[in-house]
């Protein structure tokens, strides 16, 4: 049985419009849309769930809500305690800080983006292993065009030395993918962000602010590991595709919440 993380506290940002998506989330939520066999946000609660985390936050538009309470409920049928936040605007990823600071209640906490499909052998026990952190923690995945995400760069004992948001010019090969660590002042940080000039809170805004006390590290997720991001048509049929392919390959279930709450001993 894996051990429960005390103290730290996950949270899913899966709300946005989804407009890359139109005219499919004109009605359904991104997040709710299949990847293969299962709605989207199981794949990043599971990732939540490895990191030994019971205690989530899962935030939604207004519109989108009921239809997540309908799949998840409480979560206390895979052992876990969920509640709902709504974000009635996408004002950006870092409001996620802000609009989770009650459920925070002070404890570090664990954001992952609600699009964002991680799988690889022995990523729990990785992620696990750092989900307890001072300062804030992100990761590094090398990819052939960083320019559509957040670029870092770092040094040898990994702490950043640069962020950037989607940065014309990338300065390293180095995607920030959307999973992040970080202590208990993050939601204190957030509210202390200024709107990007796309009038959003960006995440990279509050890496930033940890950047800035150097405060910020890096960790690199093994080549092993696979990343998706399931944005658009394209990366959204991909994967779905992709975990078809790995699930029948090695027989093994990829994102299913309910065998892994059975692994750790929850239920
Ligand atoms: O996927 C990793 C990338 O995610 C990072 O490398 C970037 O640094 C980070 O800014 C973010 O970039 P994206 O352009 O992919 O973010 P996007 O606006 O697409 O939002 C990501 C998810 O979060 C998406 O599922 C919608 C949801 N979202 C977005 C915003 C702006 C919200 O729930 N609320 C929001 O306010």
């Amino acid at each position: 049985m894996a051990p429960y993380t005390n103290g730290v506290r996950g949270i899913v940002l899966a709300g946005g419009s989804g407009s890359r998506l139109h005219p499919i989330t004109r009605a359904v939520s991104k997040q709710l849309l299949p990847i293969y066999d299962k709605p989207m946000v199981y794949y990043p609660l599971s990732t939540l769930m490895l990191c030994g985390l019971r205690q989530i936050l899962l935030i939604t538009t207004p519109h989108d809500q009921a239809a997540f309470v309908r799949l998840l409920g409480d979560g206390s049928q895979l052992g876990l305690e969920i509640s709902y936040v709504t974000q009635a605007h996408p004002n950006g990823l870092a409001q996620a800080l802000i609009l989770g600071e009650e459920f925070l209640r002070g404890d570090k906490c664990a954001l992952i983006l609600g699009d964002n499909l991680f799988y690889g052998p022995g990523l729990g026990t990785h992620l696990r292993r750092h989900v307890d952190v001072e300062g804030a923690l992100i990761f590094a995945y090398p990819v052939a065009d960083p320019s559509a995400y957040g670029v870092v760069t770092f040094d040898d004992g990994g702490r950043v030395t640069s962020i950037e948001e989607k940065p014309t010019a990338p300065q390293s090969h180095f995607a920030v993918p959307g999973i992040y660590f970080y202590d208990e002042r993050a939601s204190a940080f957030a509210r202390q962000l200024t709107p990007s000039a796309r009038g959003e809170l960006e995440i990279t805004a509050l890496n930033n602010a940890y950047l800035a006390r150097g405060e910020l590290r890096a960790e690199v997720l093994s080549r092993a590991t696979t990343w998706l991001d399931t944005g658009t048509h394209e990366s959204l049929y991909e994967a779905g595709g992709l975990i078809r392919t790995l699930q029948h390959r090695n027989g093994m279930r990829i994102g299913d919440v309910e065998q892994i709450a059975r692994d750790q001993g929850w239920i």
